[in-house]
């Protein structure tokens, strides 16, 4: 279990995270969404015990401000918004920096298998900068999968902190990534992400929490949050959420395409 209490970081000088109260679960998945600045990333890195903050951050009962490196890296395995590398290193290579520590630290055996489960078999040897940008998304994927390949460890959880891990993917891509999300909670993992897409949220999430201006403005499931009045609030523009027949995901059209908006 994650849990949040009281939540606050501050950057420049500038409060970001106001006070957030929320727990994610093992076994689901949470979608954290918001408009631009709203501190989702902020939040991200608060939970991955990158970022000072006040208030409680748990993983599992243990405060991340107080687990050392290698004990943080056992229990969650971080995809950052944007990953620069400044160095030809091969596609294997990214992916076994997720196993310099960690649970599976070494194990190359896992780099095939990873880079399989995001649809690069072979790549392998592949320079990563002669990559395109979603195929390097995935490489950013498989070396993150690989640093808590297994789902429980020693009978604990393990989570994957993602934000926006599937911004630069196709839609087929998305969605065979979002299937690999489902098979991790499924299997008792925890996955926390990032998403801008509402339907995608609303599809593969058991979880939405609603972001806007550092506070957590609603929790839920998809039908509450996304489905919910304070959606078109936080993000400032007329939005309405409707059930496709037969009845399945909530889903979201915003009102321009119709007529009318500016
Ligand atoms: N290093 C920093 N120093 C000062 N302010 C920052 C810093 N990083 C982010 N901020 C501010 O914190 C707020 C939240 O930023 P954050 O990156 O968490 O937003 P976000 O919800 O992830 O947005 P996006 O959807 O654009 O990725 C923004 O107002 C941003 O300007
Ligand atoms: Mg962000």
């Amino acid at each position: 279990m994650l849990t949040l209490r009281s939540l606050r970081a501050v950057l420049g000088g500038r409060p970001v995270l106001h006070g957030i109260d929320a727990v994610a679960r093992a076994g689901r998945v949470t979608a954290i969404i918001g408009p631009n600045g709203s501190g989702k990333t902020t939040l991200l890195r608060a939970i991955a015990g990158d970022l000072p903050h006040s208030g409680s951050v748990a993983i599992d009962g243990a405060e991340v401000a107080r687990l050392k490196p290698w004990d943080l890296a056992a229990r969650r395995a971080v995809l950052p918004q944007a990953t620069t590398l400044a160095f030809p290193f091969t596609v294997a290579e990214v992916v076994r920096l997720g196993l310099t520590a960690g649970p599976h630290a070494g194990r190359s055996e896992l780099v095939e298998p990873a880079l399989a489960e995001v649809d690069l078999p072979g790549f392998g040897p592949r320079l990563y900068q002669e990559l395109s940008g979603g195929q390097q998304a995935r490489v950013q994927l498989a070396r993150v999968r690989v640093q808590v390949w297994d789902p429980v460890v020693a009978g604990r959880p393990c989570w994957l902190i993602l934000d926006e891990p599937v911004a630069a993917l196709d839609i087929a891509h998305q969605l065979a990534v979002m299937r690999v999300l489902r098979r991790y909670a499924d299997a008792g993992g925890g996955v926390v992400m990032v998403l801008h897409d509402l339907n995608l949220a609303a599809m593969a999430a058991d979880e939405v929490w609603l972001l806007h201006e550092g506070r957590l403005l609603a929790a839920g499931s998809p039908a509450e949050v996304i489905g919910g009045a304070e959606l078109a609030r936080a993000y400032g523009c007329p939005l309405t959420a409707n059930r496709p027949a037969p009845p399945g995901a909530t889903f979201v059209l915003p009102h321009a395409l119709w007529a009318g908006a500016a």
